[in-house]
């Protein structure tokens, strides 16, 4: 990551906390730091730090850190290069040809990639509107999508034949070793390779940037399997992470805090036809929490309405459980007559739409009204049966006083004692797989005034310049010296941003680097270094004793070294006197 004049400019310019606010309104200060939960880990007390000054992040719960561009390729899964145009637009840099900037091979592959993807796109969308398409575009028309909507998710056609996509990929000059890649070609039996959607409607899968990162495709041949085929997984693509519509639903959702889960891809174009365009959907997958982490992100409101069937109301419960892992507040809202959001907004609208959405209940009332809607009144046992299972949701959620609450509106809906229920409750929590411990920051190798003296200069780089005395070899720790010599060889004008560049130019020292920098100095021993000058002393101090008890061991000394003893017995002297 070759930092250019044009990337500084860009640091210089921009607000690490408007930035990161914008992916985690929770930022709030404390201190000099602001901190949130973190969006890269899921967490219910804030570990994820943001220093305004030095224009760093720092989490101590999953040491993921870095500068600005570092966080905006982090949460966007963006490549430095595209990271760096998205910010310069924002600090209104003008930002050239990416060429002229570094790029790494796998940097270069994506860009590829998401270039391949946005040309087969266009493929498919083209294809809709030529003669070939003209069922595809029939079926459309069937599901009630208007033209607009067509247009605003650029669906597609990949025709039937079975290699119009490889053909047009090979006349534009594309290399069928990236196509592989991407997966919208594939290898069949004997080598031969062809389209891998044939005679499906395209969905183009978005990234929250709005680039085409994968497709999903669905055959028109109501006999056809897979019903939904998805492109697999590629160095653009992961199904855990995606959300489909997330591009389109930011804006309204970033607007009002709210959020809503359907279950597929016509669910959502549906949706959002009606207006109702804060919906996403996971794709076909179970939500994962790196889905719930990133909706997190952007919404205080999250209602989970999927199909309503067997299968949609038990992903939907699951859906939730997901959520309250991660510390989210969810409801759940459900449709009748066996009908899909898309065909129910059809059929009845958005305004009745929008009622079901309002009558959402939260998950143990989700759960609880199923139960007594299958079973009017039942028995003592299907009761405790009901309570055993209605349990496993309330020990999912995270925040108490929901929890005591849920406990409460349990026991009054069942008639049961309140006790009885916090008696089974302890149960069952203690039952429940716990979650995976924390990622630990690796071990600090650093004596602490060393660690001390480093931070110091980390959080006040001019200090350096009365480090004079001080040399690498002063410092006991590898990692110290290593540090030390780095911050030393700054120019003066890098030193503002020294714990940047430092995690740059280390990569496997970043934590560290980053965690001094944005800890408090505390403890006995570092608040010693809080004095530079008498830091520097110590430090001294410290190594003429290690280097004297190495002298002393020597079974005899050479005249160099018995000089060299006599001058640290001398500066060690003056150095207690000094004191
Ligand atoms: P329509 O039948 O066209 O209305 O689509 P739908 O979105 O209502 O589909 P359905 O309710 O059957 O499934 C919901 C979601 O699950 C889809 O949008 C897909 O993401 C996913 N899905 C369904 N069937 C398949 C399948 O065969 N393979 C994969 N990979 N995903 C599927
Ligand atoms: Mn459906």
């Amino acid at each position: 990551m070759a930092s250019s004049p044009i990337v500084e400019l860009i640091r210089e310019k921009l607000d690490i906390i408007e930035i990161v606010r914008e992916y985690v309104p929770s930022l709030k200060r404390a201190g000099r730091n602001y901190k949130a939960n973190c969006p890269f880990h899921n967490e219910k007390t804030p570990s994820f730090t943001v220093n305004p000054d030095k224009k760093i992040f720092f989490c101590f719960g999953c040491s993921s850190g870095g500068d600005i561009f570092k966080f905006v390729m982090d949460i966007e899964g963006l490549s430095f290069p595209e990271a760096v145009r998205k910010l310069a637009l924002k600090a209104g840099v003008e930002y050239g040809d990416e060429r002229a900037h570094h790029i790494s091979p796998e940097d270069k592959e994506r860009l590829d990639l998401k270039k391949l993807m946005t040309a087969a796109a266009a493929f498919y969308h083209k294809a809709l509107f030529s003669p070939a398409g003209e069922k595809a575009r029939l079926y459309l028309g069937e599901r009630r999508l208007s033209k607009t909507t067509v247009e605003k998710f650029e669906l597609g056609w990949a025709p039937a034949g079975g290699s119009a996509m490889m053909e047009e990929l090979q006349a534009k000059g594309w290399s069928s070793d990236l196509a592989l890649k991407a997966g919208l070609i594939t290898e069949r039996e004997g080598g031969r390779v062809a389209d891998t959607f044939r005679g499906r409607i395209m969905f183009p899968i978005r990234n929250q940037s709005g680039e085409t990162i994968a497709f999903g495709g669905r055959v028109l041949d109501p006999e056809g399997i897979p019903k939904y085929l998805n492109s697999p997984e590629t160095p653009l693509f992961s199904k855990r992470k995606t959300l489909y519509g997330l591009h389109e639903a930011l804006p309204q959702i970033r607007r009002t805090g709210r959020l809503l889960l359907l279950e597929g891809y016509m669910d959502v174009i549906g949706a959002h036809q009606h207006g109702v365009d804060w919906a996403v959907a996971p794709l076909g997958t179970n939500l994962t929490l790196e889905h719930s982490g990133i909706i997190r992100r952007y919404a205080k409101d999250t209602v989970v309405m999927f199909d309503d069937d067997r299968a949609g109301i038990q992903a939907s419960v699951k859906a939730a459980e997901t959520f309250m892992e991660s510390g989210l507040y969810v409801r759940l809202a459900s449709l009748d007559n066996g009908l899909d959001p898309d065909e129910y907004l059809n059929e009845h609208g958005r305004e009745e739409f929008e009622k079901k959405l309002a009558a959402a209940a939260d998950p143990l009332d989700f759960r609880m009204n199923l139960f007594f809607k299958n079973k009017p009144s039942p028995t003592a046992q299907e009761k405790a049966q009901a309570i055993a299972l209605l349990l496993e949701t309330v020990a999912r959620q995270g925040d108490e006083i929901l929890k005591s609450e849920w406990v409460k509106n349990l026991a009054t809906r069942f008639g049961v004692e309140q006790d009885s229920v916090l008696k089974q409750l302890r149960k069952t929590a203690l039952a429940l797989p716990r979650e995976a411990p924390r990622k630990q920051a690796p071990p600090l190798a650093m004596p602490q005034m060393e660690k001390g003296y480093i931070q110091l200069l980390l959080r006040d780089p001019a200090l350096i310049e009365q480090s004079s005395a001080l040399e690498p070899e002063d410092f006991s720790s590898p990692l110290a010296r290593t540090l030390f010599a780095a911050l030393r060889a700054l120019p003066p004008e890098a030193r503002p941003k020294a714990p940047a560049a430092l995690a740059q130019q280390y990569p496997e020292h970043s934590s560290l680097v980053l965690e001094l920098a944005v800890t408090d100095l505390g403890g006995p021993d570092a608040s010693a270094g809080r004095d530079a000058a008498g830091a520097v002393r110590m430090l001294k101090r410290f190594s003429a004793e290690r280097r004297l008890k190495e002298l002393k061991a020597l079974p005899s000394m050479d005249p160099q070294q018995l000089q060299e003893y006599s001058r640290l017995m001398l500066e060690l002297k003056s150095s207690v006197k000094d004191r």
